[in-house]
């Protein structure tokens, strides 16, 4: 296993759910000691909502310092915000509008935007604009990106072979999903692998081969876009629950 990648593995979705709030809370802590805010973008996705309803309760709700917060999302379909499938409206319905935030830092993706290229590249211009960084030149460092992993190896929205997961420049682009007959605004790989730290959130039984093979298998990043997850200096922290994790060598 590479030096940057560590497993966690925990009894089931609940105990992912505090794990993962816990690390958030202590890595929003750091950031904003070191730098004075915390720059982080959601996952979307169904995992992430016990993680979400744990932070937005005590003591997260009362300890997180939620005003030094920016909030990013790694993607976001091509629906309104208040739409179910919204990875935003998750986020606002079950966080969000339950905790102390400043709205001048929630940055959400406009997936719903007629022109989605150009809602990419404002979206990478406003994430420059927010950690001090020019959209030519190399990715910035998020201090947390969360992400979760499909049944069929994808992450973010970064299906398998799909055009995306060969983007090398830009941060963020729209990606056509043939199986989904749909496409999605999504981060590409050299922008998620830039952060400081990225949490992954894989629950269970349904995820447990695609785990092995995307863990333990041989290097097949088209098939398994979720073997692309290498922070360049960073390191990535997989939150499994025992279903998840069955099939993976102890
Ligand atoms: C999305 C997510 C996606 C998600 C996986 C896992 O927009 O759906 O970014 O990558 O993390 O599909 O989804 P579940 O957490 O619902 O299993």
């Amino acid at each position: 296993m590479s030096p940057n990648r560590r497993l966690r593995i925990v009894e089931d979705v609940p105990a992912l759910a505090a794990a993962a709030a816990e690390a958030f809370a202590g890595l929003a802590a750091e950031a904003i000691a070191a730098r004075g805010r915390f720059v982080v973008a959601l996952t979307g996705g169904q995992t992430p909502r016990p993680i979400f309803e744990h932070l937005a309760a005590t003591p997260h709700r009362e300890g997180i310092p939620w005003r030094d917060i920016e909030f990013f999302w790694i993607d976001e379909r091509p629906v309104p915000p208040d739409h179910a499938d919204s990875n935003y409206g998750l986020a606002e319905r079950t966080l969000l509008s339950h905790v102390p935030i400043d709205r001048r830092r929630v940055h959400r993706m406009h997936g719903e935007d007629a022109d989605p290229d150009a809602t990419a590249d404002a979206y990478a211009s406003t994430i420059a604009s927010t950690i001090d960084a020019t959209v030519a030149s190399s990715p910035p460092a998020f201090d947390l990106i969360q992400l979760g992993m499909g049944a069929d190896g994808h992450t973010a929205s970064l299906f398998p072979e799909t055009k995306a997961l060969h983007e090398v420049r830009r941060w963020v682009v729209v990606n056509d999903v043939p199986r989904l007959r749909t496409r999605r605004l999504t981060f590409t790989f050299p922008l998620i692998n830039a952060a400081r730290t990225i949490h992954v959130f894989v629950a269970g039984e349904q995820k447990a081969a695609v785990l092995r093979s995307v863990l333990e298998g041989p290097p097949d990043p088209d098939r398994y876009p979720a073997q692309r997850i290498a922070p360049s200096s960073g390191e990535v922290i997989w939150f499994l629950d025992r279903s998840a994790a069955r099939l993976l060598t102890p």
